[in-house]
């Protein structure tokens, strides 16, 4: 089958979070598992040079946006038989930041109209569209047309994928025309009229043809105004094609038993290995060394809904418990204080990393015992899945993929602690429990370890399922098993 993938973001080209590492796996296994898999997403300024020698320039037009008529190259770069086609449009994307402009809505619009646009000038037929949040959300709406007046796109499907409902693309109405070169007629309640604004994820999740999130419990708490923000109706209007997928892992990439970026290699029956790792944490970090103490890790953007407003009202009760601690991450100022003082505070115990550092990271999953996440909403996430493959036993508020990833202590299968609400008591309660666990209880705590580092996280299973549902939309048989 013949898969164009839209992405904004696409690791390792360019990252500024969980979407990039998706886009930049997903595909992967799909076009490992037989399939004619081409990724597109914008030249933006931050693809390094190394990757630019590769390109090689395969055409370029002027795109029809209204009435601008934008130039747009498309640039390829093959690797691991996948066909990465770069949107060449400098006055958009040669920019140092990759989002937060005043001009998004324009410059991902023209990203969305050079998506559906390419396919004719490559001459060649997706059977499959599948785009990625607000940014690509016009794709399966510029569709509805083109696939009637393009013989390349005649019986495309489109796949929609909501990654963060949170961020939907909003805008004046006056952009119908003008900016989005749509006629009056899209302005409707069941495609991108929103109080009287036009929404763009809205009328993603009519316009596709299947719509999925990236785990089953997302899916299901989209029906609720605190999770949907606002576009509860429209989830509930469209649950006949919706499914929740949940993501998975390039399990290459994260493999303990590689050593890669650790001080020492371990695999789940020898961990021997990990204790080489924490140490070389605490030295890196500024933690006093010492191979007893359980060090809780957090690695996150700093921003309220991923829960730091516990993690930070709770550092005096956590650092009372005989625990190290720490932080990386950038975000909003006040976390950042707050774990700046704690460093401060505590010494030696307590260390606040206001950076973003891929090595660090790694360490970090590799060094820590506990890896905390209390997030108030959380559609997937990965880095509770990269822990548990480092054997650092999570912490996580049960909500969306955490939910889905972490078994609690005491169930079959557990693999770490949960806790329900949105509480920093109920946090520290089950922290308090986890470390008591840590300290008094190795074997079980090994147990842990153990099922949390040999649970498949890998793409082949969810991989699987998107291949159901692009060959249920298009009506493609699926082969026969050999
Ligand atoms: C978004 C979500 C995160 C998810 C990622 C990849 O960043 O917030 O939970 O893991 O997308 O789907």
């Amino acid at each position: 089958m013949n898969i164009l993938f839209a992405s904004s973001e696409v690791a390792p080209f360019i990252k500024t979070g969980g979407l990039a590492d998706v886009a930049g796996s997903l595909p992967k296994k799909l076009a490992e598992m037989g399939h004619d898999v081409k990724v597109i997403l914008p030249l933006y300024e931050g693809v390094a040079q190394q990757y630019r020698e590769k390109m090689k320039l395969l055409c370029h037009w002027n795109c029809r946006v209204a009435w601008r008529t934008p130039y747009c190259g498309i640039l390829e770069l093959r690797e691991d038989n996948i066909s990465y086609l770069f949107v060449d449009n400098e006055y958009y994307f040669k920019r140092a930041e990759v989002y937060g402009h005043y001009d998004d809505g324009e410059r991902f619009t023209f990203f969305s109209r050079a998506v559906v646009e390419t396919p004719a000038h490559l001459d060649w037929h997706p059977d499959v569209i599948h785009c990625n949040d607000w940014q690509t959300a016009l794709v399966p709406i510029y569709l509805l047309e083109e696939r009637e007046r393009v013989w390349q796109l005649r019986g495309s499907k489109s796949v929609f994928t909501i990654h963060n409902i949170e961020y939907q693309g909003r805008y004046g109405d006056q952009v119908l025309e003008d900016l989005l070169g749509l006629n009056r007629g899209y302005m409707n309640e069941h495609m991108l009229a929103y109080h009287g604004d036009v929404n763009l994820m809205k009328g993603a999740i009519y316009a596709a043809d299947y719509v999925t999130t990236v785990s089953p419990t997302y899916a299901e708490e989209l029906q609720y105004p605190f999770y949907a923000h606002g576009l509860e109706g429209v989830v509930a209007d469209n649950r006949w094609k919706l499914q929740g997928i949940l993501n998975g892992l390039d399990a290459d990439l994260y493999d303990p038993s590689n050593g890669a970026g650790l001080a020492a290699a371990f695999t789940p029956d020898d961990l021997g290995g990990k204790a080489a790792c924490k140490a070389a944490l605490q030295r890196a970090v500024g933690l006093r060394e010492d191979p007893n103490v359980p060090i809780i890790a957090c690695v996150s953007r700093l921003v309220r809904h991923k829960g730091f407003e516990l993690v930070a009202a709770a550092i005096p009760e956590i650092m009372n418990m005989d625990v190290q601690m720490v932080v990386l991450g950038t975000g909003e100022w006040n976390f950042e204080e707050a774990f700046r003082h704690a460093e401060a505070q505590y010494p030696s115990r307590f260390s606040a990393r206001i950076q973003y550092s891929a090595a660090l990271s790694t360490a970090i999953y590799g060094g820590a015992d506990l890896f905390l996440m209390p997030s108030v909403s959380e559609p997937c996430g990965l880095s509770q899945m990269i822990a548990m493959r480092y054997g650092t036993v999570p912490v996580v508020r049960e909500t969306g993929g955490l939910k889905d990833t972490v078994v609690p202590h005491g169930v079959f299968g557990d693999n770490g602690f949960t806790f329900a609400d949105i509480n920093a008591h109920d946090m520290v309660w089950v922290l308090g429990e986890a470390v008591d666990l840590y300290y008094n209880d190795k074997s079980a705590w090994r147990g842990l370890q153990h099922n949390g580092m040999t649970r498949d996280f890998s793409w082949n299973e969810p991989a699987r399922e998107y291949e159901g549902v692009y060959y249920q939309i298009t009506g493609i048989p699926r082969p026969e098993a050999e």
